[in-house]
């Protein structure tokens, strides 16, 4: 992994990587970021940042000033600029469509609105089986083709600039807000119903499923290369409530996108259920901050990409704080083809973005397989 000698002249591209184990040469985002997923090797660790288009731009501030979250989400233009500001800025190898995890529920027929501060707010939360009966399996084309047209638009834009990330949220996570009705800290209503109306609980998650099935297909055929499946509230769970309320759901959204884009499952708060999420048949695995890259690594094993895992709040710190994590993160994954630098979950608004864009020079300047000093 260190032989250096492939790296002079013409540009690798993914397929000259795989066939080489050498260090390849200079490679776009896009190639980075898809060698990566593909357990290949780069030339450059791929870095991209969980909410980088969001609250921490002044540019993406002003956007906010004239429309509201929604009007930007759903006008395809507007979404597009929203996607780019961040690639501009900080020259991730990564572009994550702007939208919401709660876009796919306008085709399951849930009102739902973004309130400012507080998140999502679903008009009339899922309670019984009857609520239930009454959702219907949305289909991307008809309930949200304007995110097929953003994502279309940003392929065209994007080139080889970076790698377009489609993504959803996972049915676990998209059931708690369907159930409490907005965000909290323990979803004790969503709970209740996972423990004590199994019956109501997996017919939720069926519909879902299926819904998100639908959606993360229709992203892939607009353009997205890779998707991110958003599992962000999983912590909430023990191994064993795993096993049979949640994992047969997500197992069958990547069995459903297997061969057709790379997948990469996103959670947080889930140490003690890394093994099972890798057998959950997603390509790589996001990972928060609570373990040290190389023994979440371990424990997801390394036949799965990884991704993460700097603490979000870290990136607060004076500059030296973070690079010493940074280079700590690059360490830990040993020059191993297959990790995507990210922080551990989303960028915070208080962050200075010109701190951000450091963080991705510093990743950039370390070549994978080299330790970083
Ligand atoms: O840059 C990106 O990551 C792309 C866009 C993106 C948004 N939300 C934009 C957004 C993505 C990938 C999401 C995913 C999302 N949304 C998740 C999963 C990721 C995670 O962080 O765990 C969740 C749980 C949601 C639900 C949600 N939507 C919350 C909790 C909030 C924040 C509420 C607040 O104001 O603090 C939203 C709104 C939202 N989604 C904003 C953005 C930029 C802020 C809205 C604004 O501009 O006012």
């Amino acid at each position: 992994m260190t032989d250096d000698t492939t790296a002079a002249g013409t540009p690798a591209t993914v397929t000259d990587v795989a066939t080489s184990e050498a260090a390849p040469g200079p490679m776009s985002g896009r190639q980075r970021l898809l060698a990566a997923a593909a357990l290949r090797p780069v030339d450059r660790t791929p870095v991209w940042f969980m909410r980088q288009a969001g609250r921490c731009l002044p540019e993406y501030r002003a956007l906010r000033e004239r429309y509201d979250f929604l009007t930007v989400a759903r006008t395809p233009e507007l979404a597009a600029q929203a996607t780019l500001m961040p690639v501009d800025r900080f020259g991730v190898d990564g572009a994550v469509f702007f939208a919401d995890i709660m876009l796919p529920l306008d085709g399951m027929g849930v009102a739902f609105r973004i309130d400012p501060g507080i998140g999502p707010v679903i008009e009339a939360p899922i309670q019984t089986m009857a609520d239930v009966r009454r959702l219907r399996v949305g289909r991307a084309e008809e309930s949200t083709p304007y995110v097929l047209d953003a994502l279309r638009l940003l392929r065209g834009e994007l080139g080889e600039r970076a790698a377009l990330l489609g993504f959803a949220g996972a049915p676990f996570t998209l059931a708690c807000y369907l159930v409490e009705g907005r965000g909290s800290r323990e979803f004790p209503r969503a709970k209740a119903m996972m423990y004590g109306d199994p019956d109501t609980w997996h017919a939720l998650m069926d519909v879902v499923t299926e819904t998100t099935i639908d959606y993360l297909r229709g992203q892939a055929a607009a353009g997205a290369d890779v998707v991110q499946l958003f599992d962000s509230w999983l912590g909430l769970v023990g191994p064993r409530t795993y096993e049979t309320a949640v994992l047969p759901y997500t197992r069958r959204i990547f069995a459903a996108l297997a061969g057709v884009v790379p997948t990469i499952h996103f959670s947080t708060g889930t140490t003690t259920l890394l093994g099972q999420i890798a057998g959950s048949g997603c390509d790589a695995v996001s990972v928060d901050w609570r373990l040290p890259l190389d023994e979440a690594w371990q424990r997801i094993g390394h036949d799965r990409a990884i991704q993460g895992n700097l603490d979000p709040t870290l990136v607060l710190a004076p500059w030296a704080a973070v690079e010493a994590g940074a280079s700590d993160v690059l360490r830990r994954a040993a020059g191993r083809p297959g990790h995507i630098f990210n922080l551990g979950h989303g960028i915070v608004p208080a962050t200075d973005p010109d701190i951000l864009t450091r963080l991705v020079d510093l990743v950039h300047a370390h070549h994978p397989g080299t330790a970083p000093a």
